[in-house]
């Protein structure tokens, strides 16, 4: 074997064909013979957003980032600088990209609107939780970017109306995680797709073209701390899967929580409590996005026993919605516990 041979071995998947998101989004697109590349340039503002958070977290002990802003966000959540950063960062790569109607953050009390031109150009909007699970950023634990896509549609009349669609109609939905590596999961309905980043060439390489969630798993991921609140069902279905052998897995970040769930199978829950009968997700920003990702995955994603997520009606941008999703077998199980 030449030099030249041994070292292209040890490329990222020299066992297949590298393939970096940049190609799949472009292959993605030829499968649509009217795509405009309008959505394609959405998602690489996306990957260009994550590898600068990526960057930004890596370094921000060093550079004095870390804590809070002092301030709250639309939630009455402390924002950590971080929020503030990686949210800024989002909006300045995404603000550039003309197919960008309107994005909404979680961090940002209204909407902002880039673009209002019908000019017959198609275009999006883009809804994110620009730093997911932030408060573990002090100790250095996973932390993430979660994201959804939805048509614009000028004729809605306010921006808000235009955004507030169900999840079914997400065109896109996705997260990254910066962990011990950085991940970013992807769908666009047809399937989950899973990109690590090699930090060393600066690109999202493909590792997992079809993702497929565990149909069972003995692991439930939920505050544990609120129990005391959590409606009886719930608790009766603690209880189950104690006696049961099941294993208790919390970062508290919900990306982390859910890209174990969705690797690992398992069940992930933020359940309604006493104090907050909606429990603390978000739909928009959170439950949507990762409620699209677990289906497409092949699980299942309830808010509570009865409804999909997908099919909650948003009544208002920032709203919450209790979160049961996972494995087919574990999610079924709770519902019947709740029901
Ligand atoms: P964020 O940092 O974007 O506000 O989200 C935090 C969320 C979510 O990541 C996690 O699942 C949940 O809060 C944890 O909440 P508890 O601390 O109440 O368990
Ligand atoms: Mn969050
Ligand atoms: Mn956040």
């Amino acid at each position: 074997m030449s030099q030249a041979e041994s070292i292209a071995d040890r490329l990222p998947g020299a066992s297949q064909n590298v393939t970096s998101l940049q190609a799949h989004i472009l292959a993605e697109e030829r499968r649509h013979p009217h795509a405009s590349g309008t959505f394609s340039w959405i998602l690489s503002a996306l990957a260009l957003s994550a590898k600068t958070i990526a960057a930004l977290i890596r370094r921000a002990r060093l550079e004095d980032v870390l804590g809070s802003m002092g301030s709250e966000n639309v939630q009455g959540e402390e924002q950590q600088k971080l929020d503030v950063i990686s949210n800024e960062v989002l909006l300045r790569c995404l603000g550039q990209r003309s197919g960008v109607a309107i994005v909404a953050s979680e961090e940002d009390d209204e909407p902002t609107i880039l673009r209002t031109e019908t000019d017959g150009e198609r275009r999006y909007c883009v809804l994110f939780d620009p730093l997911d699970g932030s408060s573990n950023l002090d100790v250095a634990g996973g932390v993430g970017t979660i994201f959804s896509i939805l048509r614009h549609h000028p004729e809605a009349g306010s921006p808000e109306t235009s955004i507030l669609q169900a999840g079914t109609e997400q065109v896109a939905a996705g997260y990254i995680l910066y962990g011990s590596s950085t991940v970013l999961v992807v769908t666009t309905g047809n399937g989950v797709q899973m990109f690590v980043l090699d930090p060393a060439i600066g690109s999202f390489l493909l590792v997992e073209e079809e993702v497929r969630i565990p149909a069972r798993g003995e692991t439930y991921s939920l505050n544990e701390g609120n129990r005391p609140g959590f409606p009886q069902g719930w608790q009766d279905y603690l209880a189950w899967a104690q006696a049961n052998g099941y294993s208790g897995r919390y970062v508290g970040a919900m990306v982390a929580d859910v890209h174990r769930t969705l690797l690992k199978g398992g069940v992930f829950m933020y359940p309604p409590t006493g104090k907050t009968p909606d429990g603390k997700l978000r739909l928009m920003y959170e439950a949507n996005p990762m409620a699209m990702i677990v289906e497409q995955a092949g699980g299942k994603a309830f808010a509570g026993a009865a409804e999909r997520i997908l099919e909650v009606k948003p009544q208002t941008l920032h709203q919450r919605v209790p979160v049961l999703l996972g494995s087919v077998e574990e999610v079924d199980r709770v519902r019947e516990f709740v029901a």
